[in-house]
This record gives structure tokens, sequence and C-alpha cells, in this order.
């Protein structure tokens, strides 16, 4: 399956780099004013001694119990770990959909932990787009308008939330399919549809907390195929959260939680891809 981004503006990077980086990647004007100048060279996204609480007293509980944590544009990245590990809490924080106990979280070399709630969504808005296990498409809601809303959220006109969702659902093979509504879509569908919606902004990061985990193999290879081409043809960073071996084997770098801590951190040095040998026999 290929896939083919909605504008111009994401063309095959360079060594994963993100098409106009540093610069376009610098968060600009209102959306991160406070944001220090970046230096070329710092790695997209950097956790330093990460915590996260949550509860107090008796109730009180650490996810995150100090996360380091370097990720260089382009990279992709599944984060596996027994349940309660504190993946979801990682993801949670370096989506700017939560923020972190203590410590520090740059993003491109702005202190995220310091942004302010608004300014925070305007990064999350620019920079990053998110597929979740259970593909949470708004019901009664077609697949053009559920690709739509991130557009709608930014302020582009009709005329361009129209184009661009039409694009993007082209992209994950989903042409001729825009006026369904979630209902009438099979589960491997609807989560082409989550990441046609992720990916209709032109995100420099898709953050997926268990893409596959409602998913048969077969479907979830269609989609891990999906991941793999938008970090591979077009330089997006991918970090996946993943139970599966399998699909892990996907990604070039594989960080390990156990108990709120990074367990490990190791490269794939053979991701799959297809040109891959042949998945053993059973495996479709
Ligand atoms: N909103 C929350 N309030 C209280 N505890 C939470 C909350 N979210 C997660 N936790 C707890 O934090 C720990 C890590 O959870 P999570 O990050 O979801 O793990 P994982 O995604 O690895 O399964 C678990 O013990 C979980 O119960
Ligand atoms: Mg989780």
């Amino acid at each position: 399956m290929s896939v083919v981004l909605p504008r111009a503006a994401l063309a095959p990077g360079q060594n994963g780099a993100v098409a106009g980086a540093p610069h376009d990647m610098v968060p600009r004007s209102d959306a991160l004013a406070a944001a220090p100048a970046v230096t070329t060279g710092t790695p997209l996204i950097r956790l330093r001694g990460v915590t996260k609480r949550y509860g107090t007293g008796q109730a009180e509980l650490m996810a995150l119990k100090g996360i380091d944590l370097d990720i260089t544009a382009g990279e992709f990245v599944a984060i596996m770990g027994p349940s309660g590990s504190g993946k979801s809490t990682a993801m949670n924080i370096l989506g700017c959909l939560d923020t972190p106990s203590a410590g520090q979280y740059l993003f491109h070399g702005a202190h995220v932990e310091a942004l302010s709630r608004d300014q925070r969504a305007r990064l999350r808005r620019r920079f990053l787009g998110f597929v979740f296990q259970g593909f949470n498409l708004l019901a009664r809601t077609s697949a053009q308008e559920n690709v739509e809303l991130p557009l709608l959220y930014r302020g582009e006109s009709a005329a361009v939330r129209h184009a661009s969702a039409a694009k993007a659902l082209q992209s994950v093979g989903l042409g001729g399919w825009e006026h369904h509504t979630p209902s009438e879509l099979s589960g491997g569908q609807q989560q082409r549809v989550a990441i046609a919606r992720a990916i209709v902004t032109e995100p420099a990061v898709v953050l997926a907390d268990e893409p596959t985990g409602n998913l048969d193999t077969q479907r979830s290879r269609e989609i891990m195929e999906l991941l793999r081409a938008l970090n591979v043809d077009h330089g997006i960073t991918v970090l996946m959260v993943t139970h599966e071996a399998d699909m892990a084997a996907y990604a070039r770098r594989v960080v390990r939680f156990v108990d709120g801590r990074i367990d490990s951190d190791t490269p794939n040095q053979r991701p799959v891809s297809p040109d891959s040998p042949a998945v053993p026999a059973g495996k479709p």
C-alpha cells in the first residue's frame, strides 16, 4: 500500500529529516512565544528526569520514576513493556496531552513543561498526530468529516479541509469511502481513517498507542505498513506503543518500560519492510 501525503510540504525526508527543518520545525510565533531559540542538532524530543505522580497520600502512585529519552527526527520507535509500566503515561506527556510532575520535556528545544495549556494545544495541533487503539472516530460522522476535524480546529477554509482530507483518505487506501460512517467500516478501515486524520495536518510526529490492539493479524500488518511508509517515505517520526513483538519488529528502535522506568533501549538493525523475507508460515 503506498502512501501519498496530502500536500507537498512533507517531501520525502533525507536522513529522515522533516522537510523544511529545522526552520519549519522551530515552534514559531504565537504557538510557542516563550520558546527559547533552537540549536541545530538538538534532538526533536528530549525527556530528562521525567516523573509522573498520580493521586496523593495513600493513593499516590508514581507512574513514571525518572525517564531520560532522546528521539531524533525521522526515528521509528516502538515502546513496549508490561501493562501498567507507564507507556501510555509517557505517550500522553510526549503528545502534550499531559504534563510531567517533575523533569523536563524539550520539543525541538522548547520547554514543553513550561508552556501554558493553550500553547501546548497549539504545539499539538501544529506538530503532532495521534492514533489510538480504539480509533476514537466520531460516530455518525463520515470518514471525510472525521479527517477534516483537525483542520477545522486549525481554522482552515472548507475548500482546504475538503481537498486535504480527500487526499489523506486516498493515501491510506480509502478513496471512495469518504461518505461512510465508522459503523459502515471494518476495524482496519476505521484505523486507516484515524491515520488519515493524524496525517492530514502534516505532523512532524505521529504518536500511536497500541494502534493494532483491536485488529487481527492481517489488518495489523496493513496498519504497520502504513506507519512504516509514513516514516520511511515521508520522514515522519513515529512513536508507537505495542504489546506485540511482531509489530515492534517494524520499528528501528525498541524502548522497553518496566515499572515506570526505561529498562532497555535497543536498535533494530533489520526492521520489517516490504523487502523482508517472507513471514513464517501461518502468518499472512
Ligand atoms: N489518570 C490516572 N490516575 C491514576 N492512576 C493512573 C492514571 N493513569 C494511569 N495510572 C496508573 O499509572 C500506571 C501506569 O499506567 P499506564 O501509563 O496507563 O501504563 P501502560 O500504558 O504501560 O499500561 C498504572 O499503575 C496506572 O494504573
Ligand atoms: Mg497503555
